[in-house]
């Protein structure tokens, strides 16, 4: 059996680890000892699905950057067929013409100082929010997830909803729960063993609950905010979906329909939501940590802005802040292995050959641990950002947001995001742990990174 098991790797495929029959080397997956950083190309058999680790900056980089057409595809795991009616920008096999259309919208409905002016908004009801628990310990989930997901929410339906939406949230929460489910040893068996669906017990069911939860709600909201559309005359994402969507009624090719909008409204609500969720609740934890830090970003903060609300221009002015956003980015890792990619075609890497459909997995976290470009990467140290005269210095071993053709189209409103919201908030408050309190700095493990739960108290400061 183990002959036949190993006949699975193509040949001239990097070198892995001998499977186990059947399940292959998905436990190694855990075990974590095959991902050391020094192998910058192996394989392993995901239950019978070849696949690709590329680990450190320049694996990563000679395959997304300059094989960038060849590694832009996304895998069709059964999982996410079944979730997905294999509709969604992110999983189809059309997916250029919905990424055009998504990265249009961005432009259009979520950039410049029209944006920046509903995320300064939104953070006054964020601050407004904060200030109710009167400095008493909270914990900040809920608050930042209402928040930021708010700002995607403004592209997608041109409006935000208010932080009591107990079904909004309540969908939010499931969704989240799927991006840990989705990361889980379930559903890599799953996708191994499609036949599972009829096990009527496992995480994988739960997945696929949520999932039909999360559809019937976004199904009844879409159908409410297209309500008042006038054709041709978009205001938000659903509304040019649409208009796509009847301009390409006759061409049968096309991949525009009514399923593939709620699985593409769905991925950039997630998208932008938990990811940036994250990072900012993974910000306010090492500031609670890390006062001294705290307080530098706070004398950046006043000495710069002198009580008044931050403007577009000021994000180049306080290198100081973006400094520490960028090594929280760096040192949290909220999307570890990217999201999965596969070859459009046939591939050589360093001598090794990857056929067409293989699926990669990009390991954007060894890339920040990558000890060619970063000394003493385990250290959380905002100044490696910084040059002898305190000007932020970009580093090109810094890939939070991927890169290539299919890099996250959100990174420009996410870097936004971050900088409004962690300055309005260190601008007005000052974060400290409950006496006593010890927070666990180890993630909670699925496709991103996030802390634990933790309670926080947000002292109004004196300025
Ligand atoms: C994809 C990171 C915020 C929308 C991705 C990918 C990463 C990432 C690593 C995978 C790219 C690849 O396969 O190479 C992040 C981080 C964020 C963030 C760290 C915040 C700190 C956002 C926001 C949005 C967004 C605010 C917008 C709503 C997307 C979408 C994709 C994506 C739609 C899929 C792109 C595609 O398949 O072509 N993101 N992201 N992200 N991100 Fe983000």
């Amino acid at each position: 059996i183990r002959q036949l098991v190993k006949q699975r790797r193509p040949r001239g495929f990097p070198p892995g680890p001998t499977p186990l029959p059947m399940i292959g080397n998905i436990l190694s997956l855990w075990i974590n000892e095959y991902c050391h950083f020094i192998i910058q190309i192996f394989s392993l058999d995901l239950g019978g699905i070849s696949t690709v680790i590329l680990n450190g900056y320049d694996a990563i980089k000679e395959c997304l950057y300059h094989q960038s057409e060849v590694f832009a595809d996304r895998p069709s795991l059964p999982l996410f067929q079944k979730m997905t009616k294999m509709g969604g920008k992110c999983w189809s096999n059309s997916w250029m013409e919905h990424h055009k259309l998504a990265v249009n919208c961005f432009r259009f409905f979520g950039s410049g100082q029209r944006m920046f002016g509903r995320i300064s908004e939104e953070c006054l009801f964020f601050l407004h929010a904060v200030e109710q628990h009167q400095g008493k310990p909270f914990n900040p989930k809920h608050l930042v997830t209402n928040a930021v997901s708010n700002i995607t929410n403004l592209i997608i339906f041109g409006q935000r909803f208010t932080y009591d939406d107990s079904d909004f949230q309540h969908m939010i929460e499931i969704f989240s729960e799927n991006v840990e489910l989705a990361a889980s040893g379930w559903a890599f068996l799953y996708n191994a063993f499609p036949w599972m669906e009829y096990v009527p017990f496992g995480k994988h069911q739960k997945l696929f609950r949520n999932a039909n939860k999360v559809y019937d709600f976004l199904l009844q909201i879409i159908k409410r905010f297209s309500q008042d559309r006038v054709p041709q005359s978009p205001q938000h994402y659903i509304d040019a979906y649409l208009d796509e969507m009847e301009q390409s009624a006759t061409d049968k090719a096309t991949s525009f329909s009514q399923d593939n909008l709620i699985f593409s409204v769905g991925e950039l609500i997630i998208a932008g939501t938990e990811t940036t969720t994250n990072c900012l609740r993974w910000a306010m934890l090492y500031m609670a940590l890390y006062p001294r830090i705290q307080e530098k970003v706070q004398m950046e903060i006043d000495c710069i802005l002198n009580g008044r609300p931050p403007a577009l221009e000021d994000k180049q002015r306080m290198p100081y802040v973006e400094a520490v956003l960028h090594e929280v980015l760096r040192f949290c890792n909220v999307v570890p292995l990217g999201i999965f990619r596969a070859t459009s075609q046939d591939a050589v890497v360093r001598g090794y050959t990857i056929p067409r459909g293989t699926m990669v997995i990009t390991n954007l976290y060894s890339v920040h641990f990558d000890e060619k470009y970063w000394s003493d990467p385990s250290i959380f140290c905002p100044e490696r950002f910084l040059d002898c005269n305190g000007k932020f210095v970009r580093h090109e071993a810094f890939l939070p947001f991927s890169i290539g053709k299919r890099h996250c189209l959100g990174e420009q409103l996410a870097r936004l995001e971050m900088f409004l919201f962690f300055t309005t908030l260190l601008q007005r408050f000052h974060l400290q742990f409950p006496e006593g309190f010890i927070p666990s700095l180890s993630p909670k493990l699925g496709m991103t990174l996030q802390p634990r739960s933790y309670s926080i108290c947000a002292i109004r400061r004196q300025q």
